[in-house]
């Protein structure tokens, strides 16, 4: 026989009907469908937004989240893994701006490149950094996805703590941000030439039927989000990620993350360790 008031405990398991209502009211109230996700995930950040609301149980807590549609936010915020900083796998970053390096030096002009699932814009200012480091023309090349508003909301601000920028070199650094005194403490914030090139907006990998943009990229950079998806979205995603690709291009993931079956036949791997695959078809210089 189960006991109720331990069943709800944070300690244990969440009940699957709390666990489904708290992932409904999520999905209605900011349109996110979470139900493709890995669950220890979901349950090890929904049992701290738990502690954080000060809720003894997941009862109690639902009672709360039913109550209070603010907290519906909240839980978004804690929901999704932000995790980032600028050059985030310093050799895997290398090997990328390598690759293009070759590929602008094939076909000069600008490159166009995607970053999904960009947390706070760590890794879309990287790769702004290096295009303009290689010398691709100034301009808006890089489109920053994510699902999470606070994310997006970060990003536009630009600001990091230098906890962000252990791996950055330091040339890049003095060349690209800017320190400041904010509200925050000290920080760097990004240079508005560097901005510039990078357009932020809201995307949903798990929902949408097609890339944020009509053009073709260069580079597609979808790195430790994957991760957190079960197989059958991380497949319906790597879809998504695959049709932006340009003849060619750069399909560039995160270290623990591997496309199945190399996308159907669709990529070749270009560095194992780095997680950097290319589209079959096109030029072949990197
Ligand atoms: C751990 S961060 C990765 C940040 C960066 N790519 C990196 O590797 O440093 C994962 C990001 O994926 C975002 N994310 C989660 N689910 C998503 C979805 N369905 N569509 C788009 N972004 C999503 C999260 O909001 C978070 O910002």
């Amino acid at each position: 026989m189960t006991n109720p008031a331990r069943s709800s405990a944070p300690a244990d398991r969440l009940p699957n009907a709390h666990l489904a209502e708290i992932l409904s009211l999520v999905r209605t109230r900011h349109g996110l469908d979470l139900s493709g996700y890995r669950r220890g995930t979901i349950e090890r950040r929904l049992r701290t937004a738990m502690i954080a609301a000060g809720a003894s149980s997941s009862a109690a807590y639902l009672d709360r989240l039913r109550a209070d549609r603010r907290l519906a936010g909240d839980l978004l915020a804690r929901l999704t893994v932000k995790v980032s900083r600028f050059y985030r796998d310093a050799a895997a970053v290398e090997r990328v701006r390598e690759a293009l390096a070759a590929r602008l030096a094939a076909a000069p002009g600008r490159l166009a490149v995607w970053s999904a699932g960009c947390a706070r814009g760590e890794e879309p200012y990287t790769l702004a950094m290096i295009l303009d480091d290689l010398g691709a023309p100034a301009g808006p090349d890089v489109v920053a996805t994510d699902v999470a508003p606070d994310a997006l909301a970060a990003a536009e601000v630009a600001t990091y703590p230098a906890a962000a920028l252990i791996e950055l070199p330091r040339a890049y650094r003095d060349r690209h941000l800017t320190p400041v005194l904010g509200s925050g403490g000290a920080g760097f914030r990004v240079h508005p030439s560097i901005r510039a090139r990078v357009r932020a907006l809201r995307h949903d990998l798990s929902t949408a039927r097609a890339p944020p943009d009509p053009r073709r990229f260069d580079l597609v950079a979808c790195r430790n989000t994957l991760i957190y998806f079960q197989p059958a979205l991380q497949r319906r995603a790597l879809e998504l990620l695959l049709d932006a690709l340009a003849p060619g291009a750069l399909l560039w993931l995160g270290p623990a993350e591997w496309p199945a079956g190399l996308g159907g036949g669709r990529l070749e791997v270009l560095d194992r360790r780095a997680r950097l695959f290319r589209a079959i078809g096109g030029s072949a210089d990197a």
